[in-house]
């Protein structure tokens, strides 16, 4: 059994923007927890091509829609290695393996008696490339996401009867672990309530996309098509696969991992089409926040997005991937200010887990002739044994509730807890007296080791660091212990040779 995972398959409209790094780091902190704690995982991501809005794109750049998609996905795939993104999967939905998966699926559908032909007629964004319910609301007919017009369609299009699945898809989401969180969830359960509606999953004005098979001059709606990318992806590997092979090769997913505004694509449309498909629904589908600046949602369309690149290249990965993921409560919309983001880093990875770090070892190697000291059995000291046991305890529990930033934040208190310790013990001041020698080597192993286990702790939010980490203490990860062995306390060799300190962070300049 491979726990499956997925990110959006992103628009190729423009190159990524820090919202889309965003929701592919906190997948690829769970794909790595999860890959830590022994599970075989499929992480998918990629992205999704087709559409009125990646054609129009093209056509405004002067370029054919494949040259153009396959610039923009080849950027992504660069940016998902530049963010040491683990992915298992990178699908694109122009691609011939899923245009045969979404042919496969529309047959299914279409025995079940879930299509039929009919007239879309409405207010569209082509930004959401979804129909407006209540355009009204919407200030001088404007979308509130990307404050662009709406534009009026009146056109015959294949519809998918939604309806139908009105007590199925009511019955999902009444169990509360399906949507998360909780607020997420009340808008779904609203949504439902108010009953149903068909909706249209054929366009008649897009060239750019799939054609429905038996229907001249339709091409099937974005969204029908992309979100059948996720089934998909799982059989890249595989030369021709069909979507009966595709049950046995991991779906249905475990969680997708998406932001709020397309919940309802994932939560209500995608669990219907796939009943109706006799297909499983997903397990999870779990909505976090928006990056915003200054409150509002940062998009590429409304042309306040920070450059991840630029953030990359100024403060490095590691600062960025701490930031979004240990700041941001998973679930919140969060505002991303750069002098908040420069003390953040500062604080919590250069002056509490650096110099702890820092400062230990080398108070190790003055006096311990290079070394980690023997700790003393005798001397009767569990203080950060403990702490350290319930550490790693409510880690553990907090990624398997996918609770990142809580989990981030334990990191950061064991850090904060070990320095008090630190300033307590004073050794600085007990080792000019030989007599408490054996207390001074276990106050310093102790913190050695706490140090070991937040570095150990840190390795699915910032892998580079954590190893920088191990590395100061000697590479002393055991390849006979997995890492779950490793995080128990007192794995430390004693008298092990700890190498020249050196930062493994730099502090971060504001300017
Ligand atoms: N193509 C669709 C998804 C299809 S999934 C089968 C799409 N693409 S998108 O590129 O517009 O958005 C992808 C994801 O990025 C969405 O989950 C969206 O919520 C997220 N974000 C876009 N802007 C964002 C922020 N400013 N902040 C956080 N996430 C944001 O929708």
């Amino acid at each position: 059994m491979s726990f499956v995972i997925t990110t959006p398959l992103y628009y190729v409209n423009d190159k990524p923007h820090l919202g889309s790094i965003y929701t592919t780091l906190i997948c690829d902190s769970i794909a790595r927890f999860k890959r830590l704690c022994g599970e075989k995982v499929i992480f998918i991501t990629g992205v999704d091509e087709h559409g009125l809005k990646i054609q129009r794109t093209a056509i405004d750049k002067g370029v054919d829609p494949r040259r153009h998609c396959d610039e923009i996905s080849n950027v992504f795939i660069e940016n998902w290695k530049n963010w040491d993104i683990s992915h298992d999967k990178f699908i694109r939905t122009s691609s011939n393996k899923h245009e045969s998966i979404v042919n496969d699926f529309y047959k299914r559908v279409k025995k079940s008696g879930d299509i039929y032909m009919g007239i879309q007629k409405g207010w569209y964004c082509v930004g959401c490339e979804e129909f407006k319910d209540n355009p009204e609301n919407s200030p001088n007919f404007k979308c509130p996401i990307h404050q662009k017009n709406l534009e009026w369609k009146n056109e015959e299009n294949l519809f998918f009867r939604l309806s139908k699945y009105q007590a199925q898809i009511e019955n999902l989401i009444n169990n509360p672990l399906f949507i998360e969180p909780k607020e997420r969830r009340n808008e779904i359960i609203k949504f439902v309530s108010k009953g149903l509606k068909d909706f249209s999953i054929s366009r008649t004005n897009v060239t750019w996309g799939i054609s429905v098979p038996d229907i001249s001059k339709h091409t099937f709606y974005v969204w029908f098509d992309a979100l059948l990318g996720y089934v998909s992806a799982l059989g890249l590997d595989l030369d021709d696969a069909s979507l009966d092979q595709l049950m046995d090769k991991g779906w249905p997913a475990d969680i997708h991992i998406i932001g709020k505004d397309i919940l309802r694509f994932h939560a209500v449309y995608w669990p219907a089409m796939l009943l109706s498909a006799g297909m499983n629904v997903p397990k999870k589908v779990l909505g976090h926040g928006f990056l915003t600046r200054e409150g509002q949602k940062m998009g590429k369309s409304l042309g306040n997005v920070l450059d991840p690149n630029i953030l990359l290249t100024k403060y490095g990965k590691e600062a960025v991937r701490w930031f979004l993921l240990k700041d941001i409560s998973l679930g919140n919309d969060g505002d991303f200010q750069n002098k908040r983001f420069v003390e953040i880093i500062n604080n919590d990875l250069a002056n509490t887990i650096g110099n702890l770090l820092n400062r230990t070892s080398s108070m190790s190697r003055k006096w311990f002739n290079n070394k980690v000291p023997q700790n003393h059995e005798l001397v009767n000291d569990f203080k950060l044994e403990s702490i350290s046991k319930k550490v790693v305890e409510n880690y553990i529990n907090y990624f398997n509730y996918y609770k990142i930033d809580l989990a981030a934040n334990e990191i950061l208190n064991f850090a904060i807890n070990t320095n008090l310790y630190l300033n307590e013990k004073q050794p600085w001041v007990l080792i000019k007296e030989e007599k408490n020698i054996p207390l001074v080597c276990n106050v310093i192993y102790n913190v050695l080791e706490s140090t070991r286990i937040i570095g150990l702790l840190l390795l699915p939010l910032l892998p580079d660091l954590s190893s920088k980490i191990n590395i100061q203490l000697g590479s002393l990860y055991n390849d006979k212990l997995t890492w779950k062995e490793e995080l128990k306390w007192g794995k430390l060799p004693n008298n092990s040779e700890l190498p020249t300190p050196s930062p493994i962070i730099n502090k971060l300049d504001y300017e």
